[in-house]
């Protein structure tokens, strides 16, 4: 079963035309979500001769799937930066931020892009989760977000132990943002090549971009497909994939009049969507990593009997689910896949925070390629220091990884068990029971039913079939 985004159902699209990759170019920039997108549309507002190659059409990854609240308030984000890293990082991650939520802001009133002030809450229901609220409230003080204050109580209809508010925040509808996005990027020049893969890339500058459609080539290349698809940099180890899911329901009262994400666990995120017959009430969360659920439809149902007990009176309307990567030293990374390749650049890692942080990673690769400077960048920087902060983290984390593709094949040939075999590393796929598809517990790569990649760091179709 295809789960369709309340915002895919409002943009259908249509399956781009045969394309043809090649040409010589400035910068190309792989993946047409928000990063992809902005980049593109900020190095060819500077004069850059930019294609973008998406392996399937503008939006079809997370960022058309995402509950697109763009906020400084980031649930419980800013207290996990904390115990990692000192303040000046806290503090640039903030900024970082409030660049990213600015510039969305500016670019949709200059270009006629919908969205809505709203306040933002962090809330808890429970003692330990109000504990939680107050950590954050702490670490966002220390961050320097002005105007977030700690709440009791919050206009929702269940009662809560506290929150931390923030005014003034907004919400969109995503591939409205997109489609604003690539009518700008395509306005200054940029050819946007949708339905082609990138396989491979060769070479240390010049880069030849090998896709299934052809191949290209650019001294300049911004790999801006949420998990790096390549493996220079091995990013795919520095990260979980964690999926989670979306609802969307007809009320017929007001929906919420907030942005609304819990500190407890498991996750409830709400907020409205403004709909020609009255706001929608947008719910999500009950979130896991990816490929490690017993049933994803079992958390689908758990959402819907949360949404059953709070809103009685709502129908739903669209159910789907997402992915994205959450980095063990808890930062975004854009900047050089290694070491010194100054020209081969790669952005993602945002913890669900991407709408802001995606913008963010965009301003600052292209201020490093056209020399501009923000502060904050450092931040974001791969292969900086702080980001050793996450190293016992990621091996931990590895060894569990390395542990499940263990036990995988274990089961695998014990039972004679025919799940296919992952094409990035070769990890037991898991089928997911919400979605018919093949995911994979190692990195988050994902397959259709016919083998198609989906998502994650795989490349290539699986064995066997032959899309
Ligand atoms: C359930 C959920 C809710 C979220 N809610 C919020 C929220 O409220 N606020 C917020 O700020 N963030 C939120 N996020 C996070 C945010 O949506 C993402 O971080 C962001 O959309 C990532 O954007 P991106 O452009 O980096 O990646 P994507 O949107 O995934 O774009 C990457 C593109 O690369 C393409 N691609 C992949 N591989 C290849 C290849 N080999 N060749 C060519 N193209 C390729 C894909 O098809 C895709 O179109 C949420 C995430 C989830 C999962
Ligand atoms: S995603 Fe890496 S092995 Fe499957």
């Amino acid at each position: 079963m295809a789960l369709t985004s309340l915002w895919e159902d409002l943009h259908p699209y249509s399956e781009p035309a045969a394309v043809s990759v090649g040409g010589e170019w400035d910068a190309l920039v792989i993946g047409a979500g928000i990063t992809g997108l902005t980049t593109a549309t900020l190095l060819a507002r500077a004069g850059l001769g930019v294609a973008v190659i998406e392996a399937r059409h503008v939006g079809a990854g997370t960022t058309g799937r995402s509950t697109a609240k763009v906020s400084l308030l980031q649930g419980t984000q800013y207290s996990r930066i904390s115990r990692r890293h000192g303040d000046g990082v806290l503090r640039g991650y903030a900024d970082a931020n409030a660049e990213g939520l600015a510039w969305i802001a500016r670019f949709c009133d200059d270009h006629g892009v919908g969205y809505q002030r709203r306040p933002a809450y962090t809330y808890a229901t429970s003692e330990r989760g109000a504990s939680s609220v107050r950590s954050e409230l702490d670490a966002l003080r220390k961050a320097g977000v002005e105007g977030v204050e700690w709440v009791d109580e919050a206009p929702l209809p269940f009662p809560i132990t506290g929150a931390v508010r923030l005014a003034d925040q907004v919400q969109l509808d995503p591939l409205e943002l997109l489609a604003g996005l690539r009518a700008e990027a395509v306005g200054h020049g940029v050819s946007i090549l949708e339905g082609a893969r990138v396989r491979r890339l060769h070479g240390h500058g010049p880069y030849t971009v090998e896709t299934d459609a052809g191949e290209a080539t650019a001294p300049l290349v911004v790999v801006a497909t949420n998990m790096p698809i390549l493996d220079r940099g091995g990013f795919f180890a520095r990260a979980e994939p964690a999926r989670s899911y979306g609802l969307a329901y007809r009320t017929t009262s007001q929906a919420v009049d907030g942005m609304y994400l819990s500190a407890d666990s498991p996750s409830r995120s709400l907020r409205d969507a403004p709909a020609p017959e009255g706001s929608l009430l947008l719910v999500g969360g009950d979130g896991h990593k990816t490929g490690t659920s017993g049933s994803e439809l079992g958390h689908l149902e758990s959402l819907r009997d949360w949404t059953r007990e709070h809103f009685p009176d709502a129908v739903e309307t669209h159910a789907w689910s997402a992915q994205d990567y959450v980095p063990h030293h808890a930062l975004p990374y854009a900047g050089p896949i290694l070491p010194g390749a100054d020209r081969l650049l790669i952005a993602g890692g945002y913890s669900k925070w991407g709408m802001t942080n995606g913008v963010a990673a965009a301003l600052a690769i292209a201020g490093r390629v056209l020399g501009g400077h923000q502060e904050w960048a450092s931040t974001f920087e791969p292969w900086k220091t702080h980001e050793l902060s996450g190293v016992p983290d990621s091996l931990r984390i590895n060894a569990a990884v390395a542990l499940e593709m263990t036990s995988g094949w274990v089961r695998k040939i014990a039972t004679h068990d025919d799940a296919p075999v992952c094409t990035h590393l070769g990890g037991v796929l898991r089928r997911n029971d919400a979605e018919d598809s093949w995911d994979c517990p190692l990195h988050g790569s994902r397959f259709g039913p016919d083998g198609a990649v989906l998502e994650g760091p795989a490349t290539c179709p699986l064995r066997g079939h032959g899309t």
